[in-house]
């Protein structure tokens, strides 16, 4: 593997890894390895630094095909971000990849600076695609943006395995608890969210599990005395949040100390990006959308997804920054 390739994120030391914290306690946010390929060495550049910008990553860049075959089977990639490579067919290219590494995330980088909606949803609902960027300086924000989505579910979904197989053992008091009408078992001082993800429960946890989104919220039926009582972080995000149910609660704050909780998990489906949710517009959904850091639902199962949907989601996330903005200038004056 060519050293020259492979270029680490300034920041990597303080990604926060180390605390004495069991694993499921600590945030958790690893360092996604990122591969660039693409040939126009002027592009590669630009797309190297705007995607250094964004974040903490290792990130490997390719200028030919052979070269990114030989990075991807050097390590487990997180994501592939696939410009235009030695002139071939960006699909057959994914394709081989797919072949090989059967759930890449991909971004497709194309050179035009305007990409059509239904371009868009072609190369994402037929082709694969995960998204597809533009690489014009025009467009820098929406790449950012994109960046931004697309590594967020893929930080979520891996933190998921992290914490279900770092669940405490049922050596322990094992006590029985109810998620969506199921019978299980969890060990005692098991934390809510452990316990749902090693049930294979349907939930995010965006902001990974520190109390600041609300995706991993469960409404408790029976049984709140059986959890450790809300922290304040969860009161504030609660609250922010707009979940007025007096029986939510953040699965990632609290453990279980005692048999006899019953929880519903919210139904319906995450949104991975406002891309995604734009590709949906004018048709039915099949099950609630909910948004991927709020948790609020944005359009309700069997209703027709309307572009006011996909407003309102870009108005949520506005809302969120701001509210977060507040918060950590609140904090920081304390
Ligand atoms: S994972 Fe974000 S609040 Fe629980």
């Amino acid at each position: 593997m060519n050293q020259v390739n492979h270029i680490e994120s300034k920041n990597q030391s303080s990604s926060g890894q180390s605390s004495n914290n069991s694993m499921s306690d600590r945030p958790y946010n690893p360092t996604l390895r990122i591969v660039i390929a693409e040939s126009n060495p002027i592009v590669l550049q630009r797309l190297l630094q705007t995607v250094q910008d964004i974040g903490k990553w290792n990130i490997y860049i390719c200028g030919e095909y052979t070269e990114l075959i030989e990075t991807m089977s050097f390590g487990s990639t997180d994501l592939l971000l696939l410009g235009n490579v030695d002139q071939s067919s960006c699909f057959e290219i994914y394709r081989i990849c797919h072949q090989e590494w059967k759930d890449l995330p991909v971004i497709m980088v194309s050179h035009d600076a305007v990409i059509p909606d239904f371009y868009r949803n072609w190369i994402m609902e037929k082709k694969g695609f995960n998204d597809v960027v533009s690489s014009d300086p025009a467009n820098h924000n929406q790449f950012v943006k994109v960046i931004q989505n697309v590594t967020s579910v893929i930080r979520a979904q891996k933190q998921a395995l992290s914490l279900s197989s770092s669940a405490p053992s049922l050596k322990g008091d094992a006590i029985a608890l109810t998620i969506d009408g199921k019978s299980t078992k969890s060990a005692k001082g098991t934390r809510l969210l452990s316990a749902l993800l090693s049930n294979h429960a349907k939930i995010l946890k965006a902001c990974g599990g520190q109390g600041r989104c609300a995706t991993c919220h469960v409404f408790v039926q029976e049984g709140m005395e059986c959890l450790t009582p809300p922290t304040e972080q969860e009161l504030i995000t609660l609250n922010l949040m707009r979940i007025e149910k007096s029986n939510a609660r953040l699965a990632c704050q609290c453990k279980i100390l005692e048999a006899g909780l019953v929880v519903e998990i919210p139904k319906g489906k995450y949104v991975g990006s406002e891309a995604e949710l734009e590709s949906l517009v004018g048709k039915k959904a099949q099950q609630s959308l909910i948004h991927p850091i709020t948790g609020e639902t944005l359009v309700y199962e069997g209703k027709l997804i309307l572009r006011s949907a996909l407003q309102r989601m870009q108005e949520v996330d506005r809302e969120f920054e701001r509210e977060m903005g507040t918060l950590l200038t609140r904090s920081a004056i304390k």
